[in-house]
C-alpha cells in the first residue's frame, strides 16, 4: 500500500500504460507506436516541415482510436483521489489523450500537449484551440488567421515539453511521488522521480515491467494501473 498522511502531498506523473487497458497503443512495448512507426518521421518539426500530410493522417488516426476508448478503473480511480485530497495531489501526464479528464480529473497537466488540441505551426500568438478534426488530405488542414497551416498541439522530440516551470515547484513540495505505466526513457519526465526522491520524497512506481529509471524509485508495485491503482492508495 502507498499511506498518505494529511500533510502528505502526492505528485503523480502517469504515461502511455495509464491507457492501455483503455485500448490506446504504448510507444515501446509490444504493439507499441514506435514499433511499426518512426518516430523520426511522425514527431519531430522536422518531419511536419517536410511532410504535414503523413504527420497530419497520423494524428488523424490517433483521433480517431480515441474517440473508440473509455477511461478505466485507474482514471477513474485517480479522479477518485484527487477529490479525496481536495488540492494536495497534482496529476502530470505524458499522454495525449483526454482519458484522464474523461474519467473525472478535474486538472490534469498535459507536458506533452493535447490530442484534440491544434495551434498555428507559425508560432503567430494565437492560442492552442479545441480541434478534433481529423485530415487525411493536405488540402483538409485548416489555415490559422495568420496563413500558415495549423499543427497538432503535441510536444515533438526537440520540442520543450510544456509547464515545466509549475512541474519543477511542485516536484519540489512532493512528499511521496508515484509514477504509473511510463517506461521512464523520455526525458526530462524520466529524470522527475529522481528529482523527488533527491528532496526527500517516498518514490514508487507502478506498472507491469521495470522502467529504464528503476533505481530512482524506493519500490516497484508490480501490476497494470487498472489493477493497482483503484486498491493502492490508502488515505
Ligand atoms: P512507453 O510506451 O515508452 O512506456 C509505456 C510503459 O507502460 C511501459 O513501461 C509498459 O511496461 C507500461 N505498461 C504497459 N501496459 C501497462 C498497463 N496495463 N498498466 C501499467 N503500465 C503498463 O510510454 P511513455 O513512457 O509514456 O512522447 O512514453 C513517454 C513519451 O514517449 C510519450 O509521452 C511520447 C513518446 O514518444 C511524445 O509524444 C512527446
Amino acid at each position: 500500500m502507498i499511506h498518505l498522511a494529511p500533510t502528505d502531498r502526492l505528485f503523480v506523473l502517469t504515461g502511455a500504460g495509464v491507457s492501455a487497458e483503455s485500448g490506446l497503443p504504448t510507444f515501446r512495448g509490444a504493439g507499441g507506436i514506435w514499433r511499426t512507426h518512426r518516430a523520426t518521421d511522425l514527431a519531430t518539426p522536422e518531419a511536419f516541415a517536410a511532410d504535414p500530410q503523413t504527420v497530419w493522417q497520423f494524428y488523424s488516426w490517433r483521433r480517431e482510436v480515441h474517440e473508440t476508448c473509455k477511461p478505466n478503473a485507474a482514471h477513474t480511480a485517480l479522479a477518485e483521489l484527487e477529490r479525496r485530497m481536495s488540492g494536495r495531489m497534482y496529476l502530470c501526464t505524458q499522454n495525449v489523450d483526454e482519458l484522464h479528464e474523461r474519467g473525472g480529473s478535474q486538472r490534469v497537466v498535459h507536458m506533452h500537449g493535447e490530442l484534440f488540441r491544434s495551434r498555428c505551426s507559425a508560432r503567430c500568438g494565437r492560442e492552442p484551440f479545441v480541434d478534433r478534426g481529423v485530415y487525411n488530405a493536405l488540402a483538409e488542414v485548416p489555415r490559422c488567421d495568420c496563413g500558415a497551416i495549423i499543427r497538432p498541439h503535441v510536444c515533438w522530440f526537440g520540442e520543450t515539453p510544456y509547464f515545466m516551470d509549475e512541474i519543477f515547484r511542485m516536484l519540489e513540495q512532493a512528499t511521496v511521488f508515484a509514477v504509473i505505466g511510463s517506461s521512464g526513457v523520455v526525458e526530462p519526465a524520466a529524470s522527475f522521480a529522481g528529482m523527488a526522491r533527491h528532496r526527500g520524497a517516498r518514490t514508487y512506481y507502478l506498472g507491469p515491467e521495470a522502467p529504464a529509471n528503476a533505481t530512482a524509485f524506493d519500490r516497484w508495485f508490480e501490476g497494470t494501473a487498472a489493477e493497482l491503482v483503484p486498491r493502492l492508495f490508502s488515505l
